[in-house]
């Protein structure tokens, strides 16, 4: 392997530690952040989503209040929830996990969570702030991956980066953060062309399409930054990124491993986000 590896657990360690150090400052002033994190249902990879959010705010300090419902929780049930939850002083970030049951339009519940208190970013007010630079709550797994670049010292102006997806939790709002650093953007998906073609102009690839190993070594220049946004299982039911890792990490001057890259980042970015609407609410 000729690729350094950008290790999401090492970073994700120390941006926690430092979390948890302004966590502290912020009680001793008598204010402790508090996650509100609603469960609708018994999908089980949200149920392991869920647990490992609640888990990374104990050991960083902040108090979570887990909420769980059963399947059948009615649309009007969880905008009561959402907006008494919007009125509570303790409560600083407000987290309906993904996906809902059929009955519950996802948009309309996340568009009821305060933007103050929508600490996931995907309320429309978030997105638009992302999209003109104004101040608010971005969505965690881009954010991570900016930390990640961060991380390495990357210097984004100028260079090409190849976003590969455009879902409004990954693939767009990277688009827009990196834009904001002066890359010069390209967003590829589904029904792109020759993906190849843009992907072999990369100075930096993003791949977040959710399918097993798309990205091989001959879609990559030697020297590329390659971050794996994917989560999949393989055919043998292994856990995979979106990157063909054993031949990429071949060509790429820095990879992301799949488990131990990304997943991480987004949970430490969920408390960041937190913290921050905690000391927000406290000037
Ligand atoms: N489901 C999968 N990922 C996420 C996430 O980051 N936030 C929420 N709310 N639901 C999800």
């Amino acid at each position: 392997m000729t690729a350094q590896l950008i290790d999401g657990n090492a970073l994700s360690k120390q941006l926690r530690s430092e979390v948890a150090r302004r966590v502290q400052t912020l009680k001793q002033r008598g204010l402790t952040p508090g996650l509100a994190v609603i469960l609708v249902g018994e999908d089980a990879a949200s149920q392991v989503y869920v647990r490992n959010k609640v888990k990374a705010c104990e050991e960083a300090g902040l108090n979570s209040v887990l909420e769980r419902y059963g399947a059948d929780l009615t649309e009007a049930q969880l905008l009561d929830r959402v907006r008494a939850l919007n009125e509570d002083p303790g409560i600083h970030g407000i987290l309906v996990q993904l996906p809902l049951p059929s009955q519950i339009n996802s948009q309309k519940v996340i568009e009821a969570i305060s933007p103050a208190k929508d600490v996931d970013g995907f309320h429309i007010a978030s997105a638009g702030a992302l999209m003109t630079g104004m101040p608010g709550f971005w969505p965690c797994t881009p954010h991570g991956c900016m930390k990640m670049l961060e991380s390495i010292d990357y210097e984004l102006r100028g260079k090409h980066a190849v976003v590969i997806g455009r879902s409004n939790i990954v693939g767009k709002p990277m688009a827009l953060m990196l834009l904001q650093k002066d890359a010069t953007v390209t967003i590829c998906h589904s029904r792109t062309k020759d993906l190849k073609a843009h992907t072999r102009t990369a100075d930096l690839i993003i791949a977040a399409v959710g399918r097993p190993r798309m990205l091989t070594a001959d879609m990559v220049k030697p020297g590329t930054v390659v971050i794996d946004v994917g989560m999949n299982r393989d055919v043998d039911g292994r856990l995979c990124g979106d990157v063909d890792f054993a031949g990429v990490s071949q060509v790429a001057s820095y990879i992301t491993p799949v488990p131990g890259g990304v997943g991480p980042m987004t949970i430490t970015m969920l408390l960041v986000n937190t913290l921050e609407s905690a000391e927000r609410s406290a000037v």
